[in-house]
């Protein structure tokens, strides 16, 4: 059994961006620029915009944060967007979610321009993705999939299985690994909350991804000897020994699992840190991107 180890990853891939911001700046070129728009004061909001703000300080970026207050209407939201749209020196920007209740979360996601939509939630890039086309990858599944890459792990007609749907992870990730690519060719069941006997399908995974959000709902009965497990939950649950007052923990009951698996991701320190460095790698896409016309 061997530990994937998202964190290592997402520093390795930190430091060849850093190299290539490097080389951006010494020819006297524009470095990507990130905008993050925070609406509110959720704890666990502002935790991940800090981590994404700081990276971008990390790689050499520009970044600029705007935190807006709680009671912002969806109109001025919206003027926000429009503006950052419009923005030339911004390259891409996210809008952190979830949204207070008196704000559509789909009617931002579809303001915002899909060229400078590098969280890849616009329906465009949801679209080229499914086509092949240029275009950002949701920043989970991505990250997935370079953790696949850099492992070396084959995927080529193996059974992957999926649990979870949602829009940013389960849905595009079923998608992504039965595309035609290096890593991808699998053959992809997506299962879901109306799944009946899910554990039937779980242990016929040569390739395990499970996005649900239960802390360690996955047994070492529901898996496959040598299967690869990639745990993308990071639920909080309370810890009054943790100065936090919280562990993460992930969907797979990782002690008893890992010792039959061939891959596994911890958490955490697994599939968490390559979302912050995959958002990272689109905000420089997002640059080259418009340098070069590819967005076509
Ligand atoms: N909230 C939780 N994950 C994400 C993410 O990847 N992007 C944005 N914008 N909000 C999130």
């Amino acid at each position: 059994m061997q530990i994937i180890d998202g964190k290592a990853v997402s520093e390795q891939i930190q430091k060849e961006i850093a190299q290539e911001v490097q080389k951006i700046k010494e020819a006297g070129r524009k470095v990507p620029h990130l905008a993050a728009v925070l609406v509110g004061n959720d704890g666990g909001s502002q935790t991940y915009v800090n981590h994404k703000v700081k990276m971008c300080q990390q790689v050499g970026f520009e970044s600029t944060l705007i935190h807006l207050e709680e009671t912002i209407s969806q109109e001025d939201l919206l003027e926000v967007v429009h503006k950052l749209n419009e923005n030339e020196s911004i390259d891409g920007f996210i809008v952190q979610l979830p949204l207070p209740k008196h704000i559509n979360e789909t009617t931002i996601t579809l303001a915002i321009h899909p060229s400078k939509d590098v969280d890849g939630f616009h329906p465009t890039n949801l679209g080229r993705m499914m086509l092949g086309l240029p275009c950002f990858l949701p920043a989970t599944p991505a990250g997935i999939l370079t953790l696949l890459e850099r492992y070396q792990i084959p995927t080529t007609g193996k059974h992957c299985v999926v649990v979870g749907r949602s829009h940013i992870v389960g849905t595009p990730m079923s998608l992504l690994l039965s595309r035609n690519q290096k890593v991808g060719n699998c053959t992809v069941t997506l299962t879901h909350s109306r799944t009946i006997d899910l554990p039937s399908y779980t242990r016929q995974a040569d390739i395990l991804i499970v996005a649900l959000g239960k802390p360690e709902f996955i047994t070492a009965d529901m898996v496959k000897e040598g299967a690869v497990v990639i745990d993308v939950g990071t639920t909080r649950v309370p810890d009054s020994s943790k100065k936090s007052g919280f562990t993460l923990k992930g969907d797979v009951k990782f002690d008893e699992v890992a010792p039959k698996t061939s891959y596994i991701t911890p958490v955490p320190g697994g599939v968490g840190p390559m979302t912050v460095i995959t958002l990272i790698q689109n905000t420089l896409l997002a640059l080259k991107l418009k340098q070069t016309s590819l967005w076509i």
